[in-house]
C-alpha cells in the first residue's frame, strides 16, 4: 500500500482521522506540525512570531523532502499545500487525501482553538476561515486523489469512508 497524506484546512481533522486511520491501515503515523515542533523545540505559534510564515513554510518543505518511509500516514499543517514544491513533494509521497469541511463546519471546530493558531483570531474568525479557503480549496482539490466531505460526519465514519475508497 502506498503512504497516505491528509490535507485540508485548520479544524478539519487531519490529526485525528490521521492517527484512526494509522491505527487500523497499520501505518506510522506522522504530523508535520509535531515533527517541526520537535525539531525547532519551538512551539508553531512562537516559529510564527519569531521567525515568521515565510521561515516556517520552508520548515515544511524541508521536511517533506526528509520523508523517504513506507508504510506511514502523514498528516499536513492547512497551509503545506501553498507551495508548488511542497504540492509536487506530497503526491510523490503516497495518496493525497482532502478532508474537505465547510466554512460552518471549520468555524464551529475553531472557534475554542484559535489560540494555538496563529493565523486565526477569534473576533475574525469567520471571514478568516471564509479567505483562507477561497485561497486554498482548488489547491487541496488538485492535490488531492480524492476527496472526503467531513461535514456532520464523526472521525471513525471518515476512516470507514477513506479505508472504502482505498479498497475500490
Ligand atoms: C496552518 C495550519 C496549522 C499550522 C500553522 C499554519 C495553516 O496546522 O501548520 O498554524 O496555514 O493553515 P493545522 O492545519 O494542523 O492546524
Amino acid at each position: 500500500m502506498r503512504n497516505l497524506v491528509l490535507v485540508g484546512m485548520m479544524g478539519s481533522g487531519k490529526s485525528t482521522v490521521g492517527y484512526g486511520l494509522g491505527e487500523k491501515l497499520n501505518l506510522t503515523y506522522f504530523d508535520t506540525d509535531a515533527k517541526i515542533e520537535a525539531i525547532t523545540k519551538m512551539s508553531i505559534s512562537e516559529i510564527f512570531k519569531e521567525k515568521g510564515e515565510t521561515y516556517f513554510r520552508q520548515l515544511e518543505t524541508n521536511l517533506l523532502k526528509e520523508i523517504n518511509q513506507d508504510q506511514i500516514i502523514l498528516s499536513t499543517g492547512g497551509g503545506m499545500v501553498l507551495l508548488e514544491e511542497n504540492r509536487i513533494l506530497l503526491k510523490k509521497i503516497g495518496t493525497v487525501i482532502y478532508l474537505k469541511g465547510s466554512e460552518e463546519t471549520l468555524y464551529q471546530r475553531l472557534i475554542s482553538q484559535t489560540e494555538k493558531r496563529p493565523l486565526l483570531d477569534l473576533k475574525s474568525l469567520s471571514n478568516q476561515i471564509s479567505d483562507l479557503l477561497n485561497q486554498r480549496n482548488r489547491l487541496y482539490e488538485t492535490t488531492a486523489d480524492f476527496t472526503v466531505e467531513i461535514n456532520g460526519k464523526t472521525p471513525s465514519e471518515i476512516i470507514d469512508e477513506i479505508v472504502g475508497f482505498l479498497k475500490e
